[in-house]
């Protein structure tokens, strides 16, 4: 009988189990497949360095590489960048980088092996969000002449500079991080693997 509720319920409960039944073999099937595949991807998750090709990275330019799942930023500055560099040390509030959020192959003032490529993790360092590359200098909905391009965090407001100094008074304690980092040559990055001394 149909309309007795028990029936009914049991059919249910049939119907529901014989589902799960259907997604765990889909699973059983689909762990091998993804695991033939896709080995490159299960090392990058675990920690595997990353690569990155940085000779087409043009002066001003921003590209994004994924580690270990986080985004990394890469900027390449010019001149004219680092020299704007030193009119933002009194605005920021840890100019000489004097907290550890970089390795200490890359404590100076434009936070970098090499002064034009601008390596950074891409998470705030209030809540994580992911903060907006805003490179243009003077841009009046940051702060006009004062802003010499940056990053822009547009979960509360939060503004770094160009070598991503956190600014004074703003939610974010520190400066953005900078993860561990070194060349092989001249076009390739290698995120992941420190620089030797
Ligand atoms: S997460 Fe960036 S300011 Fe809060």
């Amino acid at each position: 009988m149909s309309s007795d509720g028990v029936n009914e319920g049991r059919r249910r409960f049939l119907t529901a189990a014989t589902s799960v039944v259907g997604a765990a073999g889909a699973v059983g099937i689909a762990v091998p497949f993804v695991g033939s595949w896709n080995p490159s991807a299960r090392a990058k998750a675990a920690g595997a360095p990353v690569k990155a090709n940085i000779s087409k990275i043009e002066p001003g330019q921003m590209i994004t590489v994924e580690w270990r799942g986080k985004p990394v930023y890469v900027v390449r500055r010019t001149a004219e960048t680092l020299a704007n560099l030193r009119k933002m040390d009194a605005l920021v509030a840890d100019p000489d980088s004097l907290q550890p959020q970089q390795p200490a192959y890359v404590t100076n003032q434009s936070r970098a092996i090499r002064e034009d490529l601008l390596v950074l993790l891409g998470l705030c360092t209030h809540l994580g969000c992911a903060p907006m590359y805003r490179p243009e200098v003077g841009a009046a909905d940051l702060g006009g002449e004062e802003w010499q391009g940056g990053f822009f965090c547009p979960c509360h407001g939060s503004k770094f500079d160009l070598a991503g100094r956190v600014y004074k008074g703003v939610p974010a304690p520190t400066n953005l991080e900078v993860p561990p980092h070194s060349y092989d040559g001249d076009a390739i990055l290698v995120i992941g693997v420190d620089q030797e001394a």
